[in-house]
């Protein structure tokens, strides 16, 4: 079955449930200064499950972009080296606003993962987990769904701290949170690995592919918990997952979006297309992210979520390099990203020479330095040395623009320990530097004071705003009158 098709029956399954199918909102999440990129299908709900916010419908379904870079769910060092990481990737999901709790969430997950009409999986290869004192969740899975007790994880405070448990979910530091009940899949004995709970449980053999979570609580600053409003649920389940499990393949990297994308990288640097090549993967991942939050309103930039665009987009660049591709390449895999997705996501094709042109830019941006930013690597590492001193590593960032988690990456692939706590002194010392340099001076010398102002630049192409101050040459006026030119 494939990638698309599984997408579909999903929102299908759940619009047969009396779920209202919504579009997945924007990467760059809408007013919520929390997060820096939708990571989550339950982000654009947050208002609605904290009770702020009223719908139209009280059961809703989705395909919702996530970007996990950056922020708390950072997956970016991790792509290209594990079987399932990705910095872009789809969250299948149901909702419940206070309607639906855990009986019918349980019920809906089961049906649709194991029913002959729907995705057919053996019940035999699934297990599950509940939170350590959620008996109820415990019972249905026991005595309704009838999965047997040795099947059945409880999974208590694991991560060190009340409520930090792979079976407690919560989006951010603050927001709302829950215990959750998580479904397994056994890719069988011929992989290594543990069921949940286990000493191996971070084998590949049991792949967690659905997270069921029963929100019940919004976190504050503080760390309180207040119970929220009404119970809800919400869900996630991972496309490129659930599609792996649905192709008989191990690896999310297997799956036909994956094999296209892959096969499309390969043809741009010039080498086979295989599985046993982690740079072809990360090119693949990395088209992904890039070309969904360029379609988002993000460009590249020195800092906040520009800066993140940067980074994946560079380290996609890098990899190419590796592979032997000296010339512009990235942006000639958005037409191919678009074969493979355009369909589900309109506003790919919509903004193609956007994406396109964006990414043209930075790569040629970053070809200017990255030749002479690796001959400074190499005579670095030439020495056969085990560590990378920082100097180095703010040289390559600040002279050549190789972030410096690419510096790290390529550190990695040679069994080089990047040396990070030098390199932020490095950083600190400059900001220091260029606080001490900077006097405020404005455009065309003007002196403003007056209320604050905040550049946002950085993360947003547009926005609203409102003037402070107007400037004629370099004195403080009213207003300008109509041709009359100003600051
Ligand atoms: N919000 C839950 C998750 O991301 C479903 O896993």
């Amino acid at each position: 079955m494939k990638t698309a098709e599984i997408r579909q029956k999903f929102l299908d399954f759940f619009a047969s449930k009396g779920h209202q199918v919504v579009s997945s909102s924007s990467l760059v999440p809408g007013n919520d200064p929390t997060l820096l990129f939708t990571n989550a299908g339950m982000n654009q709900f947050k208002d609605v499950f904290l009770g702020f916010d009223k719908r139209s419908y009280s059961r809703a379904t989705t395909a919702q972009k996530c970007v996990r870079a950056g922020g708390k769910h950072n997956d970016l060092e991790n792509v290209g080296y594990t079987a399932r990481h990705h910095t872009f990737f789809e969250m299948l999901g149901n909702f419940s606003f206070g309607d639906y709790f855990k009986r019918d969430a349980i019920h809906f997950a089961w049906e649709f993962l194991t029913s002959p009409q729907w995705l057919a999986i053996p019940a035999d290869k699934l297990m599950v987990t509940v939170y350590a004192t959620d008996d109820e969740a415990y019972d249905i899975w026991s005595r309704e769904i009838g999965v047997p007790a040795e099947k059945i994880v409880r999974i208590g405070d694991n991560k060190g701290a009340p409520y930090a448990s792979d079976n407690f979910w919560q989006m951010g530091d603050t927001g709302p949170c829950g215990p959750c009940t998580e479904i397994f899949y056994d890719h069988g004995d011929h992989i290594w690995g543990g069921p949940p709970g286990s000493p191996e449980e971070d084998g590949d053999r049991f792949i967690e592919i659905w997270n069921c979570v029963f929100m019940q609580f919004n976190r504050d600053d503080s760390g309180t918990m207040h119970p929220l409003p009404k119970p809800s649920v919400d869900t996630g389940m991972g496309l490129e997952r659930i599609s792996a499990v649905m192709q008989h393949v191990h690896a999310n990297y297997e799956i036909d979006l994956f094999q296209n994308l892959i096969a499309a990288a390969a043809r741009e640097t010039g080498v086979p297309a295989s599985q046993e090549t982690p740079s072809l993967k990360v090119i693949a991942d990395h088209i992904r992210a890039v070309s969904f939050l360029i379609a988002d309103g993000v460009l590249p930039s020195n800092d906040g979520r520009g800066y993140v665009l940067r980074r994946i987009i560079r380290r996609a660049i890098r990899h190419g390099y590796k592979l032997g591709q000296k010339g512009l390449f990235l942006h000639r895999l958005v037409a191919d990203l678009i074969e493979q997705m355009g369909t589900a996501y309109p506003e790919l094709a919509l903004r193609q020479a956007e994406i396109e042109d964006a990414l043209r830019q930075e790569e040629q941006r970053f070809s200017e330095t990255l030749d002479n930013g690796m001959a400074l690597l190499e005579a670095a590492l030439a020495g056969n040395q085990k560590r990378l001193d920082g100097a180095t590593l703010f040289k390559l960032y600040d002279t050549f623009g190789f972030p410096v988690d690419l510096t790290a990456d390529i550190c990695r692939e040679r069994g080089v320990e990047a040396d990070l706590d030098s390199f932020e002194q490095e950083m600190e010392a400059q900001r220091a530097r260029a606080r001490a340099a900077s006097s405020f001076k404005m455009a065309g010398n003007v002196e403003y004071s007056g209320a604050d102002t905040h550049f946002h630049g950085y993360d947003k192409s547009s926005v609203d705003a409102t003037v402070l101050a107007l400037y004629k040459g370099q004195e403080q006026v009213k207003a300008l009158a109509p041709g009359e030119e100003g600051i």
